[in-house]
This record gives C-alpha cells, sequence and structure tokens, in this order.
C-alpha cells in the first residue's frame, strides 16, 4: 500500500471507529467466547485487530488476561470477564473479592469496557457439591466488592450454566431444573432478581443432534427451514432448537418463582471436526449453523416466548484451541484458525456489509455511509 493510502486508510478507520458505535446501538451484534487453552494463537493485539475488522463488539473471556483487556483499551469492544471456577472458594473471603475486583476489573476502567463478570463455568452441572455450596457466597461477595467501588451499576455479575441443569426441557414450556439443584438454584435467583443481573446457559443443540441423530432433525438444529414443533401447552411454534433451548430455561426460571430474570446464551456453536463417532461434527454444518444464527441476531430476533428481547449470544468460539482436552469436537468449535483465516465463511464482512444491512432495515446517515463505502475501497 502506497504511503498516502495508508494514512487516508489511517483517518477512515478513525471515522469508522466513530460509526462503530452508532452502528453498534443499531443492534446487539454477535458476540464471540474468546478461550486461549492454546500455544499457538496471535498476541492479542493482532486479536483486537482481527475483531475491529470484523465488527464483532463483544467478547466474551474464561479469566480476566491483563494482556487481553490491555490489548483492547480504548477499543470500542465491551468484555465479560470470568473467575474461574478454582478461584470460587477465595472469592467467598470479601477481602479476597474486593482484591479481585480491583487487580482485574477497576484497573482496566474505563479504558477497558468491562460489563458483566461471570463467576464459575458450569459449576452446578459438575459433581463437585462443595464447588456449588462456594458458588452464591462467591457471585456475592464480588457483587459487594462492585458496590463498594460504586461500580455495581456498570458491571453485572453472574454464572454460566450448562444446559444440563435442566431435568426437562421439552416441550419448552414444561422446562424445569433439576430437583437437586433446587437448594443452589432458588437462591441464585432471588439474587439474580435481586440485583437484575442476567441468567446465563451454554447451550449446544448439537449435542442433542450428534446423541440422536435418527430422531434429532438437522435443518431443526441448523436453523434451515422445516416443519418445526409447537409446544402443545403455550401453541408456540419454534423452527429451531436454540430457541426451544432458551425458553426452557424461561420455563424453569418461572416455575422457581421468577419472571424478571433475562436469559443471555453465554456459549453456543457447533464444531467443524470431530471423531469418527461424533456425527454431524463438520465445516458445513458450523458454517451454516454459525451462519443462520448470525442472520438472526442481526434481524434483533426473540424467542417465541420472548419476541420482543433480542437473543443474546456469545459464539463458542474465536479460535479452535489445540491444548483443550476430550475428544476431537472440543478442539475444533472456531471459526478462525491460529493463524486468523476462516475455518469456514459465515457472511461476517466487516463494515461494509454491516453498513448495508443496517442502511436496509434503519435510518443511517448518508455521511456514514460514504465513509464506510470509501474505507472499503481505499482498506481493502
Ligand atoms: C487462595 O488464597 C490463598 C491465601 O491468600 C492463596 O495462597 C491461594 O493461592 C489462593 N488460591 C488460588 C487458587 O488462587
Ligand atoms: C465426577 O466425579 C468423578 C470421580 O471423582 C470424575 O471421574 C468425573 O469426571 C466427574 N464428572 C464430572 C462431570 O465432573
Ligand atoms: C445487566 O443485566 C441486566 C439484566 O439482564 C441488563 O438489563 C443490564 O443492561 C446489564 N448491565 C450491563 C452494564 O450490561
Ligand atoms: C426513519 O426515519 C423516518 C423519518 O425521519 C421515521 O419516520 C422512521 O420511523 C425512521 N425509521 C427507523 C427504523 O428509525
Amino acid at each position: 500500500m502506497r504511503a498516502e493510502a495508508m494514512r487516508d486508510c489511517a483517518f477512515l478507520l478513525t471515522l469508522l471507529f466513530l460509526f462503530d458505535s452508532i452502528v453498534q446501538i443499531l443492534g446487539l451484534g454477535l458476540g464471540i467466547n474468546y478461550g486461549q487453552i492454546a500455544n499457538n494463537l496471535p498476541s492479542p493485539s493482532r486479536v483486537a485487530f482481527l475483531l475491529e475488522s470484523l465488527n464483532i463488539n463483544r467478547v466474551k473471556l474464561y479469566d480476566a488476561d491483563p494482556n487481553v483487556l490491555q490489548a483492547f483499551s480504548n477499543s470500542n469492544v465491551e468484555f465479560v470477564v470470568g473467575v474461574g471456577n478454582e478461584y470460587l472458594l477465595n472469592m467467598t473471603d470479601s477481602n479476597k473479592a474486593l482484591a479481585w475486583v480491583k487487580q482485574h476489573v477497576l484497573r482496566h476502567l474505563p479504558w477497558t469496557r468491562i460489563t458483566c463478570i461471570t463467576v464459575g463455568n458450569e459449576v452446578l452441572s459438575g459433581n463437585d457439591t462443595q464447588l456449588m455450596s462456594y458458588l452464591l457466597p462467591a457471585i456475592h461477595s464480588i457483587y459487594n466488592a462492585l458496590v463498594s467501588l460504586g461500580m455495581n451499576d456498570r458491571v453485572n455479575v453472574t454464572t454460566a450454566h450448562s444446559l444440563s441443569i435442566l431435568a426437562n426441557s421439552f416441550p419448552p414450556s414444561s422446562g424445569a431444573f433439576r430437583q437437586d439443584l433446587g437448594e443452589y438454584i432458588q437462591p441464585l435467583l432471588n439474587f439474580h432478581s435481586q440485583i437484575k443481573s442476567p441468567f446465563l446457559i451454554n447451550a449446544y443443540p448439537y449435542f442433542a443432534y450428534k446423541d440422536n441423530p435418527n430422531e434429532v432433525s438437522l435443518d431443526y438444529v441448523l436453523f434451515q427451514s422445516n416443519q418445526g414443533m409447537t409446544d402443545p401447552n403455550t401453541n408456540l411454534k419454534y423452527d429451531n432448537m436454540l430457541y426451544a433451548q432458551i425458553d426452557a430455561v424461561y420455563s424453569a426460571i418461572k416455575r422457581m418463582g421468577h419472571t424478571d430474570i433475562e436469559v443471555r446464551i453465554s456459549e453456543t456453536g457447533w464444531p467443524s471436526k470431530g471423531d469418527p463417532d461424533e456425527v454431524g461434527a463438520s465445516p458445513e454444518n458450523a458454517r451454516i449453523y454459525n451462519g443462520n444464527l448470525l442472520r438472526r441476531i442481526e434481524e434483533g430476533q426473540g424467542t417465541p416466548l420472548k419476541p420482543s428481547i433480542p437473543i443474546d449470544i456469545y459464539v463458542f468460539a474465536l479460535f479452535n484451541e489445540d491444548l483443550k482436552p476430550g475428544p476431537a469436537s472440543e478442539r475444533n468449535y472456531g471459526l478462525y484458525y491460529p493463524d486468523g483465516t476462516p475455518v469456514y465463511d459465515i457472511g461476517l464482512r466487516g463494515y461494509l456489509a454491516e453498513m448495508v444491512s443496517a442502511s436496509k432495515t434503519k435510518n443511517m446517515s448518508f455521511l456514514g455511509f460514504i465513509i464506510f463505502i470509501t474505507a472499503f475501497l481505499i482498506c481493502g
């Protein structure tokens, strides 16, 4: 690129950055899980560039890696950071919780936008009852730390669950939590309701398909056109399994007495590769699942039970992670290879595509549109 073109490009990128904030308020956009169980990932600053070019501005981490949070300072990216399960016991101690929040969150604000802390991941679906008993106390003391720092309105506190905490998920209206988890879930829900924080669930229609490929319709799990399912109790029609799973969680929460808690998807995705017995793991299915999901996110769709609440989703994951244990699928959920090339194309084309789709459905200034087009032509 010539020097002039590069200067123009830099200038236009700055303008883009400003317009990015406008685009952002037009829709929630795709969130992405940035897992780092790998030894070959690009540096956080390269990742920041990749995400900026794709216009992805919602990222979820499993820890609070200071290198990542630093690399995204003054970016438009909004972060969910995590407290690992191994720290839960310590976090029940209010002094340690306060120290953690100061060191991992406060230090980065406001340069890096951290809007949520997940305390523990899939604790209730494991079999460590001691860990389960630490969960709410740990969430509580992190929340209290935020309150004492005056940050509780800017940063939510929650935890992420596996869908297997449900005993029942179909039809969605009969969604119910496992009875043996009630003693943990009831007080947790009461706390969510009190502090107005969202309930996060990791939901993988892929698992349902893999376990039962002869009975579960592939089109239904991949958001392709299909005859769908009707919930006999509500008469609501479901054309895909993910929405049915989300509504099953809403029903389970309602069964515990709450209608005031928002459900969000902290993980969903589809592997592009798997072991021979992992039916359905292929680049084609992964592309269709994530591509169709992206389209629905862009449309701001809600589920049949909550049509006015746009689905809020973090896809798993940004990169293939070569050091993840377990079956081959575990290492192949990424949208990108570690070298930054896409594993498949889901139609994330960055600003231009974003602008065109936004200008179709929303009002967009003529100037903004021209800047986007020009930047696209000059920067490529
Ligand atoms: C928990 O706190 C103790 C005492 O401060 C510390 O020695 C230990 O390393 C902490 N545990 C973890 C997992 O960080
Ligand atoms: C449950 O505990 C057993 C034995 O301690 C362990 O082998 C297994 O992996 C655990 N399962 C889960 C889901 O953590
Ligand atoms: C916290 O969660 C609530 C409920 O889901 C949501 O309305 C609010 O916008 C969230 N706050 C932040 C700072 O993201
Ligand atoms: C677009 O602008 C027109 C006129 O200014 C207004 O009536 C309309 O509601 C706007 N549409 C959206 C989606 O904001």
